[in-house]
């Protein structure tokens, strides 16, 4: 593979959205982000620098990072956050990986507007598993927030209550077409008529799952979390914060200069409703025709989480894949919302007086203030994390039943799971009813996983196990489940580095529904975790 260069300079930018000018943080003054484009096998090498007032670090979401598990880009896990007036330089390879990723600030909630495509091309002779697509589309889901979502995530963690909204959801950085302000520069596609085209859609939003689709026509799913799918065509596809779909869009015939509209619809995925405002844009085959009206696609209800599993549930791999069926290690994680304790000098909203948390196994996780991966690398954990998080919940209660009234106050402690190179190793990750159940899209760092059974209520070892899809299952590297439910993922822990896992709804994890797993080096010298870099901040 060849070397790529790119330059992230984090900088303000003013942009008008909604009738009201705001600056927002960029990478370059672009937004959404510029994109990234490689050939499998290339290495990039980028430069982020930081001119703004706030501390930044920036994550290649999807890419494993294998043993450059320093490039990772997880504020306080693998790297100290990258200060005003710094820069730091990632420096990885995107072997093994083709398809659909993205990139994102991984710290507070900066990602809001610091996100962009990465897109890996397969390597030079290697097709597609389908025709080659007369054009390619990047797609990227996000939100748009008036107020100032720093100041919002301060005041939210302050008083212990419930998240503030965005004032609009957008596709490619537009709110489009559902708002008086922002109808005129609503998204538009131009597609020639009898071609196909590949869509790689980016669900960036920090709190929102999508339903998706356009007025008129089918799609067929080609890739989830840029790993092949076995095809299916559907009208509308479902996306989680965190995933990423590409999708093949065949263009009609007999539409000349007609026009449709391009909707993602939110869809919480859980039983509170957020904002409930649709964006859209349009697809447009050749010239626009501004008399003709525009055709909506059906979407489900806003609640319609039946639609949502029944989607998750057709993903599959391409081909046959071998899962080990050898698992070392088992885990079982309740996560859902909770509670912690209120500090002394403040008065919070959440259950028994708490601040409203996230907890897993009701641990909510605590950010060090040192990165955990150069403790790790250096021996030098003690003081900074421990490794003895709960390999199961502290107490069994009817996890997905009518919200239980006894929930006990959860921790907040630095607890990570230590794993010898090479383990096999299951989670289940059970969603829970407590204050409401809700939707959780679990990402991995450092690994992608196979999605080996999904389903509503309990998970039962004993009934549920027998049911596992070992052959077909879909590998990503972003699971969601139904509230009330739960899924079940298998990998290998063969890289070396500490990987965080958590909720990529912003809030979820912002309230500590976030772990980390330390992988230990392997025997061998190729399984060993190289060195930092000379020019990784400092905290
Ligand atoms: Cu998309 Cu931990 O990140
Ligand atoms: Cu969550």
């Amino acid at each position: 593979g060849s070397t790529r260069r790119y330059n992230f300079e984090i900088k303000l930018q003013k942009v008008n959205r909604l009738c009201q000018e705001k600056s927002i943080v960029t990478v370059n003054g672009q937004f959404p982000g510029p994109q990234i484009t490689a050939v499998e096998g290339d290495r990039l090498i980028i430069t982020v620098i930081n001119h703004v007032e706030y501390n930044v670090t920036i994550h290649w979401h999807g890419i494993r990072q294998v043993r450059s598990a320093w490039a990772d880009g997880t504020a306080y896990i693998t790297q100290c956050p990258i200060q005003t007036g710094q820069k730091f330089v990632y420096d990885f390879s995107t072997e093994g990986h083709t398809g659909t990723l993205f990139w994102h600030a991984h710290i507070t909630w900066l990602r809001v507007t610091l996100y962009g495509p990465l897109i890996i091309l397969p390597k030079k002779n290697v097709p597609y598993p389908f025709p080659k697509p007369y054009g390619e589309v990047p797609i990227l889901l996000g939100e748009w927030w008036k107020s100032d979502t720093e100041a919002s995530l301060a005041h939210v963690l302050h008083t212990g209550g419930g998240p503030e909204v965005s004032d609009a959801f957008t596709i490619n950085g537009l709110p489009g077409i559902s708002n008086a302000c922002s109808d005129k520069d609503a998204y538009k596609l131009r597609v020639e008529p009898g071609k196909t085209y590949l869509l790689r859609l980016i669900n960036g939003a920090l709190n929102s799952d999508f339903f998706f689709g356009i007025a008129n026509h089918t799609l067929t799913v080609v890739e989830a979390d840029a790993v092949y799918t076995k095809q299916f065509e559907t009208d509308i596809i479902v996306i989680s914060p965190g995933q990423t779909t590409n999708v093949l869009l065949k263009t009609k015939q007999y539409y000349p200069n007609a026009s449709f509209l391009i909707v993602a619809k939110p869809h919480p995925f859980g039983r509170v409703e957020f904002n409930g405002n649709s964006t859209a844009g349009i697809l447009q085959y050749g010239q626009p025709k501004s008399t003709l009206p525009l055709l909506s696609p059906e979407m489900p209800d806003y609640f319609d989480y039946d639609y949502a599993n029944n989607y998750c549930s057709k993903l599959r791999s391409l081909s046959e894949v071998k899962v080990a069926k050898k698992v070392d290690k088992y885990y079982f994680f309740t996560v859902g919302l909770g509670v912690n304790e209120c500090p002394e000098d403040q008065t919070c909203q959440g259950l028994l007086g708490g601040k409203m948390a996230g907890p897993i196994n009701n641990v909510t996780f605590l950010h060090p203030k040192t990165a955990l991966l150069e403790a790790h690398y250096s021996n030098k954990s003690e003081g900074v994390y421990t490794t003895d998080f709960p390999e199961n919940p502290p107490f069994e209660f009817n996890y997905t039943g009518n919200p239980p009234s006894n929930i006990s106050m959860a921790t907040r402690e630095t607890r990570l799971v230590e794993l010898a190179y090479g383990t096999s190793v299951q989670v289940v990750i059970q969603g829970t009813s407590v204050v409401t159940p809700e939707t959780h899209p679990f990402h991995l760092h450092g690994f992608d996983f196979y999605v080996v059974g999904r389903g509503l209520g309990n998970f039962d070892p004993i009934k549920d196990t027998p049911m596992f899809n070992l052959v077909d299952p879909s590998k990503r590297n972003t699971v969601n489940m139904a509230p009330g439910g739960w899924v079940a993922i298998r990998f290998v822990a063969d890289n070396p580095g500490v990987w965080l896992m958590h909720c990529h709804l912003e809030i979820h994890s912002s309230w500590g529904m976030e772990m980390a797993w330390v992988v230990r080096d392997g025997e061998r010298q190729d399984q060993k975790l190289p060195p930092p870099p000379l020019d990784l901040p400092k905290c």
